[in-house]
C-alpha cells in the first residue's frame, strides 16, 4: 500500500505549532499534530475545516512516541519532523522544583531527540527528510527565570547541529529555528497583557517558517533568529 506523505508537528494544540498546522493543512500538506491536548486539534479541524490527523501523546515519554509512532508509520510516512513542543517555568533556579527542571527538559529537549531518533530510521532510508527544530533566542540571549528553559533549548541547538552534519550525507537538511517573543499560551496572562504588542504573532511566524519550508529545497537555512522588531521584551 502507498503511504502518504506526512508532516509531523509536535505541539499543535495551541500557538505556534497550532498556527504552524493550519498553515500547512491549508495549503495542502497532511499534517499530523500531536499534544496532549488532542481536543484542541480536533476543534482546530472543525473551526477551519481543516484534515490535521490528530493523535495524543506526551512527547516527554519515549514508550508514548514509539506507540504513535508505529500506528501512523502503517499508513504515513513522515517527509519533515517539527519539533515545537515545549514548556518553561518563569522562575529563578533557586525556586526550581526538580519535578519542574525534569519536565522542562523530558519535553523540550529529549522530547525532541526521541522524535528525531523515532523517525529518522525511515528518513535514511528513503535518503530524504527535514527536520525543523523551534529553538528559542533563550538559546543564545541571557534571560532570567529561565535557566533550565535556555538550557533545554541551547542542549537542543547543540543536538541538532551536530546532527545536521551527520545527516548530510542522507540529503536531511536539520533547520534551526530561533524565535523570540511571541504571543502565546506559553506566558502568564500578565506578561501578555502588558507586552504582547511588542510580541510576535504565531500566524505571521508559521506564514515565515512555512516560506523557509518552502525554500528548502537544495539550499538549506540552517540557522534562523526572528525577532520582533522592536527587539526583545
Ligand atoms: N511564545 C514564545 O515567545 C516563544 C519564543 C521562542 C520559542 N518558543 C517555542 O515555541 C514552541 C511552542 O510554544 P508556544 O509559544 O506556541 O507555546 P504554547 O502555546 O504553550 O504551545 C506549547 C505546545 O507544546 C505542547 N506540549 C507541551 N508539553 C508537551 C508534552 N509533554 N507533550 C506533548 N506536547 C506538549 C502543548 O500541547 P499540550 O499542552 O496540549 O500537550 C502545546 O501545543 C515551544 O518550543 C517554545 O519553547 C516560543
Amino acid at each position: 500500500m502507498n503511504k502518504t506523505d506526512a508532516i509531523w508537528i509536535t505541539g499543535a494544540s495551541s500557538g505556534i505549532g497550532k498556527s504552524l498546522a493550519i498553515k500547512f493543512s491549508e495549503n495542502n500538506y497532511k499534517v499530523i499534530g500531536t499534544a496532549r491536548r488532542i481536543e484542541n486539534i480536533n476543534d482546530l479541524n472543525s473551526s477551519n475545516s481543516l484534515n490535521v490527523v490528530s493523535y495524543k501523546n506526551d512527547i516527554s515519554k519515549i514508550e508514548e512516541i514509539s506507540q504513535f509512532y508505529s500506528e501512523i508509520k502503517k499508513n504515513y510516512s513522515i517527509t519533515c519532523l517539527i519539533n515545537n513542543a515545549g514548556i518553561t517555568s518563569f522562575k529563578p533556579f533557586k525556586d526550581n522544583t526538580v519535578n519542574e527542571i525534569e519536565s522542562i527538559i523530558d519535553t523540550n529537549l529529549k522530547g525532541s531527540i526521541y522524535s528525531v531518533k523515532t523517525v529518522l530510521p525511515e528518513m535514511i532510508v528513503r535518503k530524504s527528510g527535514l527536520i525543523i527544530n523551534i529553538l528559542s533566542v533563550a538559546a543564545n540571549t541571557v534571560f532570567t527565570n529561565s535557566s533550565i528553559y535556555a538550557a533545554s533549548k541551547a542542549g537542543l541547538a547543540a543536538f541538532a547541529k551536530v546532527l545536521r552534519e551527520e545527516l548530510r550525507e542522507y540529503n536531511i537538511p536539520v533547520i534551526n529555528i530561533y524565535p523570540g517573543a511571541t504571543s502565546t499560551e506559553i506566558w502568564p496572562e500578565k506578561t501578555i497583557e502588558k507586552f504582547s504588542h511588542r510580541m510576535m504573532n504565531s500566524t505571521k511566524l508559521a506564514d515565515l517558517i512555512f516560506d523557509i519550508y518552502k525554500n528548502s529545497t537544495n539550499l538549506s537555512p540552517e540557522e534562523i533568529v526572528v525577532r520582533p522588531i522592536t527587539g526583545d521584551l
